[in-house]
């Protein structure tokens, strides 16, 4: 599997903890930025990984910001895109089996790096589960047209 992982400033400290469990899970990764704390533009950020996943050139992406929000809507502005915001475990797990949600987001002034990692690795390691799920991306599939 191959990522694509970019933040804001807001989201720059977690994306380096969530690089750092993708290197202990042997995950491949791209880091769009940001590379630095100055203020910067999250859909500058978000868009990129966003594309990426959509164009097939990564499996997922994630995405972080101050609170992930920004994020997310920016992501789920690209065709394609599943973005889930998600700040539980539960949560996590879920939007992998019954969304297949390919772009994850959480927000950097949420919640802290060991419960980000939690996150982070359940939602990289859960399946998706077909089925009567399926049947409901198609829909949201069809809307986007
Ligand atoms: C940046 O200050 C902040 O607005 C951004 O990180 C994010 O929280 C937006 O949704």
């Amino acid at each position: 599997m191959k990522v694509a992982i970019g933040s804001d400033h807001g989201g720059a400290n977690l994306k380096d903890e969530i690089k750092s469990l993708m290197d202990e899970l042997q995950i491949s990764y791209e880091d769009v930025g940001c590379d630095c704390n100055d203020s910067v533009d999250y859909p500058d950020y978000g868009f990129p990984v966003a594309e990426k996943v959509a164009n097939n050139e990564v499996d997922r992406g994630i995405v972080i910001c101050g609170t992930g929000i920004g994020m997310s809507i920016a992501a789920n502005k690209v065709k394609g895109i599943r973005c889930a915001l998600v700040h539980d475990v539960f949560s996590a797990k879920a939007t992998r089996e019954h969304n297949n949600s390919n772009v994850l987001a959480m927000g950097g002034r949420i919640i802290g790096p060991g419960l980000a990692r939690e996150i982070a690795k359940v939602w990289l390691t859960t399946e998706f589960e077909g089925g009567r799920h399926a049947k409901r991306i198609e829909k949201i599939a069809d809307y986007e047209g």
